[in-house]
């Protein structure tokens, strides 16, 4: 790949816990090209979602690099990091991580507003209507249900229109037919906007709709992903 959008050699995390050395992932090598739909699937605790965290330096890498866009995110510090999240990426946590305290659609504005969008909360406002919940806006997340606040989730994190999207499992609390919106909308984010799409999924669908499809097993990349991919 001759210039990948996103770079990982050599990955590799550990955690210390008080019941020792906990070793997560190791010796991640791979590639995103821009543009590109990239599937992360594999059983649960395989670390889909610690890979995802160091994806988006949300986690620091005990080992090798992790290049996004050209930058080193294995050197940069915690305030070099959140600008470039702010400006680079966009990410759907497992559990939505909403503000409880802020309604639907300040939850959305927030990013815009902190990326100094002029209209933020017009624009918050659109991107609620994009994921149907133009309705909620004026909700707190602890009256929606948990489809409802993944999809919150998500119009937050794609807003800003970021050149890379991480979701983990974006589908997971939705029925198909609200599923089906998202994967639109998450896709809609990649051919209108050219944004990289990183999608940690359980979802045939969605792992379908993917340009490549990656199995972890036990921390590492199955050598048997692109057997499994074409199944
Ligand atoms: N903070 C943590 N401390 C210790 N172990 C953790 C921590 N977070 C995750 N793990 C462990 O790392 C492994 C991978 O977890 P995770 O990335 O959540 O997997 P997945 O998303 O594929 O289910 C699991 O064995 C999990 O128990
Ligand atoms: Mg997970």
């Amino acid at each position: 790949m001759t210039n990948p959008i996103l770079s990982l050699q050599d990955a590799a995390l550990s955690l210390d816990g008080n019941a020792g050395r906990v070793d997560i992932l190791h010796g991640i090598t791979l590639d995103v090209a821009p543009g590109e739909t990239l599937g992360l699937v594999g059983p649960s605790g395989s670390g889909k979602s610690s890979l995802l965290m160091l994806m988006g330096g949300l986690e620091q890498a005990t080992g090798g690099t992790i290049t996004a866009l050209g930058r080193d995110l294995t050197t940069m510090d915690e305030d070099a990091l959140a600008r470039f999240r702010r400006d680079h990426m966009g990410v759907v946590f497992q559990s939505f991580h909403l503000i409880p305290t802020m309604t639907a659609l300040e939850n959305v504005a927030t990013p815009l507003e902190l990326a100094g969008e002029a209209d933020a909360f017009a624009r918050a406002e659109a991107e609620l209507e994009a994921v149907g919940l133009a309705h909620r806006a004026g909700h707190y997340p602890s009256q929606m249900s948990g489809g409802e606040q993944q999809r919150v989730a998500l119009a937050r994190a794609s807003a800003p229109r970021p050149d890379i999207l991480l979701a983990d499992e974006p589908t997971g609390n939705l029925d198909a037919s609200n599923g089906d919106a998202i994967i639109d909308l998450l896709f809609g984010l990649r051919d209108r906007h050219g944004a990289t799409l990183v999608l940690v999924t359980h979802s045939q669908t969605l792992a379908r709709r993917c340009d490549r499809v990656i199995r972890l097993r036990d921390g590492r990349i199955a050598p048997d992903a692109a057997r499994d991919a074409a199944e």
